[in-house]
């Protein structure tokens, strides 16, 4: 097995793992009320867990003091984040001292601007420092950071600035990507302008990135660099409750409108410093490289949280794994000597591609513990990674988790888990997963099923915002008395996991949540087009790809292909657009008008019998006249 060659000591033994996983499985309160003083509290809680969601009840804390107060004294001078620009040569590198003036003289802007605790502020940032700054910034005084994805289309922004109500929007004038701009500013000022009405931001701080000059209104927008000037490198710590909303993060879920997971200061904290070190095997010296977007939940619980949390060295890279050329990644992780790399089993599909030769020109020998995440990771994917990047020396850690469970929750851990190429493992000490049936009946043994959580956990998401009552819906009353993940899995005989993929609309492009329902509203938006279905079919590089059905009104224009695409990628993003769009004349349907996705999925992927029963349909003609046009070349 792989994990005979690891030439490295880990942290844990198996002995100390069995004995995590017992202690965390008798008793689970004493278990996290110890694992809750990995944190600095002002005032202790008094309980771990005390009713459904509230983790640390009664404890008082400030988040950016945990991450970089408290290691002032030991940590002062060790490195806190490495940012590499996109431009090699050029490497910008924050102490914990220096990081801890940065993120107070931001956060006393925040506070100059009005901001509150509780206030929301959206933060839309390409990869520069500021976007880290920012997040602790907002936690110093108690606001609640909202990060978009910087691949937004300007109608995707809008919608989660007017659910979250954020006052203040912190973006750049431009992101840069390679040679190209990509317009930050512009988007933002465009989604501004949608539905003004709708929105409660009354100022936008702008990042110069580079010198580029953009649009700035009057009494609206500020360049962030003036104001960082002329304030203060010290601002007293807000004292938040252990359950107050440290962050709001839009997911998709099975319906059209994304959903905002609110993630608590306390127990998210716990979790983010507990799985960061037990997965990653987290030691002194130790440089981190998670190349995730902040805009994503990986970013935040370990492209910031986690590392800093158990003061460690974050690895904060600008640009593209390719750009300027082919190896670039490997690259940065020898420039800098990088021991953990945790990166998406898309991002590896990519750079398989590019040939062994390329990787093997860079020394890797820094490497101790590789990471993915977002995706079921192939067979061969795995040993790729294994073997050429981590030259067979390293654990690997194949880590399940979602937005809504705040950090890693199935993962093998070095040293302790035996590995078995594209299985997550085993869960972490303190997570009970199980399989149930369709009807909601437990699984035992070796099987397959749906994958639901029983029990609580520090990091679970507190709820969804403005929402609560979906929370419910979605993750607690599907299956009464577990939480429901979406996913399937298969248990092997030894216990082992293996992630299938959502069982639900959801639909997993690059690592990427898209629901299959915000497309279909996307669609809904074009006059011509009557009704639609978006699919995910398998795909080489992405994991899967969008297809999607239109059906179009009558009089359908000759650009009906053209006009799909364009509401797909206006009103949700570039990342969603489609491989394919096929004008149907009809979908098939239930009864009852239900789109049946399965027959979608499998006449999308060429298949053209074993579709079962098809008595059930209002019109069973439909799959035939589906798989004609499916085959007829466009
Ligand atoms: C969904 C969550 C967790 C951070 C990134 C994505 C899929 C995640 C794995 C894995 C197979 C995985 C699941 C999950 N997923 N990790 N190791 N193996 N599938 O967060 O956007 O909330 O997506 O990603 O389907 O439910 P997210």
């Amino acid at each position: 097995m792989p994990s005979s060659s690891h030439s490295h000591s880990f942290r844990l033994t198996p002995t100390d793992y069995s004995a995590l996983v017992e202690r965390a499985t008798a008793g689970p309160e004493l278990y996290w009320k110890r694992e809750s003083e990995r944190l600095s509290w002002n005032t202790a809680p008094t309980h771990a867990q005390c009713e459904k969601q509230s983790w640390f009840a009664g404890g008082m804390l400030n988040a950016s003091v945990n991450c970089l107060d408290r290691h002032l004294e030991t940590r002062g001078d060790q490195k806190a984040l490495v940012w590499q620009a996109e431009d090699a040569g050029r490497v910008l590198t924050f102490t914990y001292k220096t990081l801890y003036e940065h993120v107070c003289r931001m956060a006393n802007v925040l506070r100059d601007q009005g901001i509150q605790a509780g206030d929301r502020v959206a933060i839309h940032l390409p990869s520069v420092p500021e976007g880290l700054i920012a997040m602790l910034a907002c936690a110093r005084i108690g606001a609640i950071h909202v990060v978009l994805f910087g691949g937004f289309s300007p109608e995707a922004i809008a919608d989660r600035l007017a659910d979250s109500g954020a006052a203040l929007v912190i973006t750049a004038n431009v992101g840069r990507r390679g040679a190209k701009r990509i317009p930050f500013k512009a988007t933002l000022d465009a989604a501004l302008d949608l539905r003004p009405e709708t929105l409660a931001v009354n100022a936008v701080l702008v990042v110069g990135v580079t010198d580029d000059e953009v649009g700035m209104k009057p009494g609206r927008d500020r360049w962030l660099a003036s104001l960082l000037e002329k304030a203060a490198p010290d601002c007293a710590p807000q004292n938040m409750p252990s359950s107050a909303p440290l962050f709001l993060l839009y997911t998709s879920g099975s319906t059209g409108k994304p959903k905002g997971v609110v993630h608590g200061t306390g127990g998210y904290l716990v979790w983010a410093s507990y799985t960061h070190e037990l997965v990653f095997d987290h030691q002194d010296g130790d440089i981190f490289w998670c190349t995730a977007d902040i805009g994503w939940i990986t970013g935040h619980t370990y492209g910031v949280y986690g590392p800093l949390l158990n003061g460690g060295t974050v690895l904060l890279f600008e640009g593209m794994p390719s750009s300027p050329a082919p190896g670039r990644w490997w690259n940065v992780i020898q420039d800098h000597k990088v021991t953990t790399f945790y990166t998406s089993p898309t991002a590896i599909r990519a750079l398989m591609r590019e040939g062994d030769a390329v990787v093997q020109r860079y020394d890797l020998s820094s490497l101790r513990v590789l990471g993915t995440v977002g995706e079921p990771i192939s067979q061969e994917a795995w040993s790729w990674f294994n073997d050429h990047v981590g030259g067979g020396r390293c654990a690997f850690v194949d880590t399940w988790w979602q937005t809504e469970s705040g950090g890693i929750m199935i993962s093998p851990v070095p040293g302790a888990v035996r590995e078995k190429p594209a299985s997550a493992t085993l869960p972490l000490p303190g997570v009970h997963p199980v399989l149930l049936d369709e009807k909601g009946t437990l699984r035992e043994g070796a099987t397959e099923g749906v994958l639901c959580l029983k029990g609580s956990w520090p990091g679970r998401a507190l709820s969804i915002w403005n929402d609560d009552g979906l929370f419910e819906r979605t993750y607690l009353q599907p299956y009464p008395g577990y939480y429901f993940t979406g996913d399937g899995a298969r248990r092997d005989e030894d216990g082992y996991y293996w992630i299938t993929g959502r069982v639900d609309d959801v639909i997993n492009v690059s690592g990427h949540r898209i629901g299959s329902a915000e497309i279909e509203d996307a669609l809904a938006t074009e006059v011509t087009i009557a009704e639609s279905a978006a699919i995910g079919i398998p795909h080489d590089l992405k994991g899967q790809g969008i297809v999607v059905y239109v059906v179009p009104r009558d009089n359908a224009p000759d650009d009906l292909h053209i006009r799909a695409a364009k509401a797909i990628t206006s009103k949700v993003g570039r990342y969603a657009a489609p491989e394919r769009i096929h004008v149907v004349p009809d979908l098939p349907k239930t009864r009852s008008g239900k789109s049946v996705r399965r027959l979608l999925r499998k006449i999308a992927c060429g298949e053209t019998e074993g579709f079962g029963d098809l008595s059930t349909l209002a019109d069973p003609e439909i799959v035939e006249a589906l798989i004609r046009i499916i085959q007829t070349p466009q």
